[in-house]
């Protein structure tokens, strides 16, 4: 039988981004240099084929420092973690690699800044993301205030509109942040922020792919998991630039083909967590069931690279 034909759009850049591929490698440097167990609070990443991997090696994933004893090392995610984890880590005398990717560190910094110059903080961010609980971990509890949405910025009660600054989670959909910081702008004409806002290069990059694909494509599919931020917003940006099904997929198994019936063209793209191996994954399972044609869409070119932390570079 004949296989339909079918345009593939592969969306450049996408997937691993500089502070995955860093928080990775520091988890299998880590068991290179210290042996199994080693211990890692919260998904390293959020990819589930990468966190099995890992787990296969050696490593073991927990939410909390109290479930690590205190003679293995652990390790941090690249979301960044609240300052009393690495406080509790030095107090149980534990070795602690913080992989908390070097561009969450740097809205760290701002955040404890802000504070020091006695503005009050607001970050826009999600509820319950552990990024968001690590940047408002920076500073006591009940300090930095939680916006959403546009509607939050309407509700906020501040302590005085004068001294306020904000700071963003990294992983924020461009445009969606852009309304939430007009808002601000507007109720509070002092606040300061930074200069564009803290959404990382590899955010605002795959946003940007996918919206040279979106318009074109009768279907998009981002490689992600459901608890990855920044893949979850790649599926909101296709769907608003005018692509009629956009669809979050794990691995190829994951691909509705009923729904796909029909189509002549598909996006392909990948979140700052899924590995490219689940891209080729999900290309060969397209070419399975049509006579695919690729053509490489690239809006930008990367070439961040991040070190890893010292102490895994030292001879052990
Ligand atoms: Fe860092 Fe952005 Fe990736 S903040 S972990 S480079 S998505």
């Amino acid at each position: 039988m004949t296989k339909p034909p079918l345009t593939l759009y592969l969306a450049a850049p996408r997937g691993f981004c500089a502070g995955v591929d860093r928080a990775i490698k520091i988890v299998e440097m880590a068991l290179q240099k210290w042996g199994a167990p080693v211990y890692v609070r919260h998904e390293i990443v959020h990819n589930k084929f990468v966190v099995d991997g890992l787990r296969a090696q050696g490593a073991v994933f927990v939410e909390e420092l109290d479930e690590c004893p205190n003679d293995r090392p652990v390790i941090f995610s690249a979301h960044g973690v609240p300052k009393s984890v690495p406080a509790t880590a030095e107090r149980r005398e534990m070795i602690y690699v913080d992989a908390t990717c070097p561009l969450v560190s740097k809205v760290h910094v701002e955040a404890q800044r802000h504070a020091e110059a006695g503005l009050q903080m607001i970050m826009i961010g999600h509820k319950g993301h552990p990024e968001t609980i690590g940047t408002m971990g920076q500073l006591p509890d009940g300090e930095v205030l939680l916006v959403e949405t546009v509607e939050d910025v309407a509700a906020v009660q501040v302590r005085d509109p004068g001294k306020l600054a904000f700071v963003t989670q990294t992983t924020l959909s461009v445009d969606d942040t852009k309304d939430i910081i007009s808002a601000l702008e507007q109720r509070f004409p002092a606040i300061v922020g930074p200069h564009k806002e803290d959404i990382c290069y590899a955010t605002t990059n795959r946003q940007e792919a996918v919206k040279a694909v979106a318009p074109k494509s009768d279907a998009l599919l981002v490689v992600g998991a459901p608890n990855s931020s920044n893949s979850r917003r790649l599926v909101e940006v296709a769907s608003r630039a005018g692509c009629n099904y956009a669809q979050l997929v794990q691995r190829a198994t994951e691909i509705d083909w009923r729904a796909l019936e029909g189509i002549s063209s598909v996006a392909i793209t990948a979140g700052a967590s899924a590995p490219e191996v689940l891209v080729n994954e999900v290309i060969d399972a397209f070419r399975a069931h049509y006579d695919v044609t690729v053509e490489l869409v690239e809006t930008a070119t990367e070439n961040v690279e991040f070190k890893v932390p010292r102490v895994l570079r030292e001879p052990a």
